[in-house]
């Protein structure tokens, strides 16, 4: 099992030359998965901004998204909000995933990039996971030269985001 999740982990990551040599709308990457998580009884909203184009695997980068968007899914309760936001600072481009859940806890929160972390087992088993979505979300990114972040105040909100390079204007 482990030997399977680091082969996962190592195609989740690759050689960052290669990765960063596409250019990849986060905007049209957050619009497809807004519309692929849409449900009955759920509300996925993408802000409205300007587009943002990063250097990298847009396959790869949806999949991290993805991940962040199914996370809070499945720690949200029903009727609950998720809120996207796609934007930039000066060298990277920023995806955001924000959702009105149950939220994690201060003391797990350093640990849940860590491969097969749960925050409390008993709840976290009845959601089903292997804990290992982060683990890809934080290879991805890092493997792009860029990072993830989270912030939670539980029962409050939940924040997860990641940061792409940019794509070079020119050319
Ligand atoms: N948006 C969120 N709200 C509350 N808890 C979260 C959220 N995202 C992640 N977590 C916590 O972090 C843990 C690790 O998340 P991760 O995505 O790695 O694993 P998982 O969702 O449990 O399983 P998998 O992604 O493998 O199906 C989760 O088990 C959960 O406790
Ligand atoms: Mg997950």
């Amino acid at each position: 099992m482990v030997n399977l999740i680091n082969s996962l982990l190592y195609l989740a990551s690759s050689e960052e030359d290669a990765l960063r040599s596409n250019k990849v709308s986060l905007r049209k990457i957050a619009m497809d998965l807004v519309k692929s998580h849409l449900a009955p009884g759920r509300m996925v909203v993408l802000e409205d901004g300007l587009p943002v184009i990063a250097a990298g695997d847009s396959g790869k980068i949806e999949t991290a998204v993805s991940n962040l968007i199914d996370n809070s899914v499945k720690y949200t309760r029903e009727g609950g909000k998720i809120t996207i936001r796609v934007g930039k600072t000066d060298c990277y481009g920023t995806v955001e995933v924000t959702d009105d859940g149950i939220g994690i806890p201060p003391e797990d929160l350093p640990h849940v990039f860590e491969r097969f972390y749960r925050s409390d087992k008993a709840r976290s088993r009845s959601t089903g996971g292997a804990g290992i979505g982060l683990s890809i979300v934080k290879s991805v990114v890092e493997a792009h030269g860029g990072r993830v972040e989270a912030e939670s105040t539980p029962n409050v909100r939940t924040t997860f985001r990641i940061y792409l390079p940019l794509a070079s204007t020119a050319g």
